[in-house]
């Protein structure tokens, strides 16, 4: 029972995508069309993310479905509908861009709706449902699984995702602004043992960079990360980028040499702590050692933590003896 039930919301899941992905072919969907293609997302990448439009009306949806014979109470099960104060529904996603979010077995578990102007809230997911929980699924894997490519490139957005596929990345995937989960790196390691981070160059990318590289800490993993650059504008304010404004700007080769010459985790991590001080002042110096000893005690490999540790020490100019101390007193006080 419980399986038929899950059964009927993934049939009405395919059927509501298959409805956003024809609306975007009408002439009801223009909205989007040119919102695409103020994005720059080419037509067949459309297609092979089956992107759709929501119209801009309160149950384009709910008409469709019901007709199709799916009830009320399924419309609400899947997230497609809400139901207001007097007991109607209406239709969860207007007037967005569409992104039906597919699972490795490719069934449709959920959607991703962006607005298509600066109103707020920019996305609308679906909320968790028996056939979609956000810890399990990663945007795009879908596709990335069957890429060639050795490694899976993980970013922030939906639009990353897309943008990615479309200049030739297709090991692109997404966790839509929520945190890597223990649970989406058991699904990546049934496809590669290889990952690069690429969130988006922000505080909360970094903060994002910095959780990820925890969970993703002496796993079976080898994990670099992909930093873009800041942009510098035309006044020379330096603003943020994610892959998909860096790949629009600068071009697929551009990103293809970040991808090359992305650090490794330990790399970026020891990077994050000699950008925090100002290693001309002794004091500095000091509480530079104190905290990358600590991360360097952390590595489980001896091969990795003596080379990391010489490279510590040539960026705090004292010996390496002197550090490879400070790492074994550090992993003393881990004890
Ligand atoms: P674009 O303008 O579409 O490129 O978005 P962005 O680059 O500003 O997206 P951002 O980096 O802020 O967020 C990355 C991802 O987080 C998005 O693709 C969404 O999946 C998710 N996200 C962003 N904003 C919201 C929001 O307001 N609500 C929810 N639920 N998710 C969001
Ligand atoms: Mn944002
Ligand atoms: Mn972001
Ligand atoms: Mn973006
Ligand atoms: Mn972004």
């Amino acid at each position: 029972e419980a399986g038929r039930r899950r059964q009927r919301l993934l049939d009405l899941n395919r059927d509501a995508a298959r409805f956003y992905y024809q609306m975007l072919q009408q002439p009801e969907g223009r909205a989007v069309q040119e919102y695409l293609d103020r994005r720059k997302i080419r037509r067949a990448t459309a297609v092979n993310f089956g992107l759709g439009a929501s119209l801009d009306a309160w149950d384009a949806l709910i008409l469709a479905m019901t007709k199709k014979g799916y009830t009320k109470s399924e419309l609400l099960e899947a997230g497609l509908a809400v139901q207001n104060r007097n007991g109607g529904l209406y239709d969860k996603f207007r007037n967005r861009l569409i992104f039906p979010v597919i699972d490795v077995r490719g069934d449709v578990v959920a959607f991703g709706g962006r607005v298509l102007d600066k109103s707020e809230p920019k996305y609308m997911n679906s909320q968790e449902t028996p056939v979609y929980s956000k810890r399990r699924v990663l945007y795009g894997l879908n596709l990335a699984k069957k890429s060639k490519r050795s490694n899976i490139i993980l970013c922030e957005g939906n639009i990353d995702v897309v943008t990615l596929h479309q200049a030739g990345f297709d090991n692109a995937v997404a966790s839509m602004g929520t945190a890597l989960t223990v649970e989406q790196t058991r699904l990546l390691s049934r496809f590669t043992k290889e990952l690069v981070l690429c969130y988006d160059n922000d505080n909360a990318g970094k903060i994002a960079t910095e959780r990820a590289l925890e969970i993703l800490n002496n796993s079976e993993f080898s994990v670099k990360v992909l930093q873009l650059p800041r942009r510098r504008t035309e006044d020379g304010e330096l603003v943020k980028q994610d892959a998909d404004d860096f790949i629009k700007l600068q071009g697929k080769d551009a990103f293809e040499a970040l991808l090359t010459g992305s650090e490794n985790g330990i790399e970026f991590r020891m990077a994050q702590v000699a950008g925090k001080y100002d290693l001309s002042s002794d004091e500095a110096r000091v509480a530079y050692c104190e905290e990358v000893s600590a991360l360097l005690a952390a590595l489980a490999n001896p091969v990795e933590r003596e080379i990391y540790t010489t490279r510590a020490a040539e960026t705090a100019k004292i010996t390496p003896e002197v550090m490879r101390l400070e790492v074994q007193r550090a992993f003393k006080r881990r004890l």
